[in-house]
């Protein structure tokens, strides 16, 4: 098992301190900044828009991992290109024409990523398993940092890993949502390439100790 790729998610920083923050995740093992953006209509919650994220991309020292939980996402990816996104990822039961959008958000530039919420069966990407970079599998109902993970994510990657192997795929699946030091070596052994951590990182004493944990899984 390779090392995991991980993602803190700002979603979870001192928005009043986001300078020190994003320099704390520049100067750790961390491999990505998860970018969380809601519009308060796909998830009941509204979190940021592009000119933090281009504050974020002015500091940041590794790449952008932009989750969009929006509405008909494929109306803002070349803003979200020119805000800083390296990876964009869309949701599936946001797009209605996801081929399209997958190849709009490459076109653009970027690698691009499916988020599947937690109803939603992985068998639904069998279809464009060659077409994403990344899976983004949620482990809580997307919204919200800090919630409780949902046990059946499990089955869930062991499936999707599957999946991606008998399809000779390199997409990789990334874990969003309730990651800590008991749910993280699980989500490894089912096949997790990515995980996303905000409370778990942030809401500890020592993030940039509690990121060397996870990255040394
Ligand atoms: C939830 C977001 C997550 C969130 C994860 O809607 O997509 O990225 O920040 O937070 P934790 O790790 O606290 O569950
Ligand atoms: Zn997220």
């Amino acid at each position: 098992m390779n090392a995991p790729l991980i993602a803190p998610s700002v979603l979870s920083a001192d928005f009043a301190n986001l300078g020190r923050d994003c320099e704390m995740i520049n100067s750790s093992r961390a491999d990505w900044f998860h970018v969380d953006v809601m519009d308060g209509v796909f998830v009941p919650n509204i979190s940021f828009g592009f000119p933090v994220i281009k504050s974020i991309k002015k500091i940041a020292k590794k790449p952008l991992d932009v989750h969009l939980m929006i509405v008909q996402p494929e109306r803002y990816i070349q803003d979200f290109k020119e805000a800083g996104a390296d990876i964009l990822s869309v949701h599936i039961e946001a797009s209605t024409h996801l081929h399209r959008t997958l190849a709009a958000i490459k076109q653009a530039g970027m690698k691009a990523g499916v988020a599947v919420n937690p109803h939603t069966h992985v068998s639904l990407l069998e279809d464009l398993i060659l077409d994403m970079d990344v899976v983004c599998l949620m482990s809580v109902n997307p919204g919200f940092g800090g919630q409780k993970f949902i046990e059946n994510t499990y089955a869930k990657c062991a499936r999707l890993r599957e999946m991606i192997d008998a399809a000779g795929s390199s997409c990789l699946i990334e874990i969003d949502g309730g990651v800590n030091e008991e749910t993280a070596p699980r989500l490894l052994e089912a096949g997790a390439d990515v995980l996303v951590a905000g409370n778990y990182v942030f809401g500890s004493k020592n993030p940039l100790a509690t990121i060397e944990g996870l990255k040394s899984l």
